[in-house]
């Protein structure tokens, strides 16, 4: 890539380490919130593993992304706490508003991508969405339109 000099920071910070192929793939995805796969590559080339290898990793954790995302990731919680108190019309009301279904979770300006997750370990504050790791309490299908449009602004 031609961003070669951040991948390198990123290796050297961690000592072109075999065993901290995690922490390195962690880094590399909050540079470009996923994890492009020319990355992938450079990565095993650093580290001396197999890009297979990699690869594996990358998909194994769920927190990896091997999709490009938007600018802003929002989290709709469905775990239980949350889907009782109503989540699927907050969810409903984010997908809406963005046009944007369980299918395609990005819009096309790459500004948001909604996704569902089964707890944000916020379950007091049900229903609830994260908007890049920022917790928002108590939703609403109106809470959720007015964040889009503040998000817009
Ligand atoms: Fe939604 Fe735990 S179930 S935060």
């Amino acid at each position: 890539p031609e961003d070669k000099q951040i991948l390198d920071r990123i290796l050297q910070a961690h000592g072109y380490r075999k065993d901290q192929v995690i922490g390195v793939l962690q880094q590399v995805q909050q540079e470009y919130h996923y994890l492009p796969e020319e990355a992938l590559t450079y990565v095993a080339r650093g580290l001396k593993l197999s890009e297979a290898r990699v690869y594996g990793v990358a998909t194994f954790y769920e927190n990896f992304s091997l999709e490009p995302k938007g600018k802003y990731v929002i989290k709709v919680c469905d775990g239980t706490a949350c889907h009782v108190r109503h989540s699927v019309p907050v969810l409903e009301a984010f997908r809406e508003e963005l046009g944007l279904s369980a299918e395609r979770r990005t819009t096309p300006d790459m500004l948001f991508t909604v996704e569902t997750v089964s707890c944000l370990g916020a379950c007091g504050l049900a229903p609830a969405c994260t908007v890049n790791d920022q917790v928002h309490p108590a939703m609403t299908p109106d809470k959720a339109r007015a964040l889009i449009a503040r998000l817009r602004e």
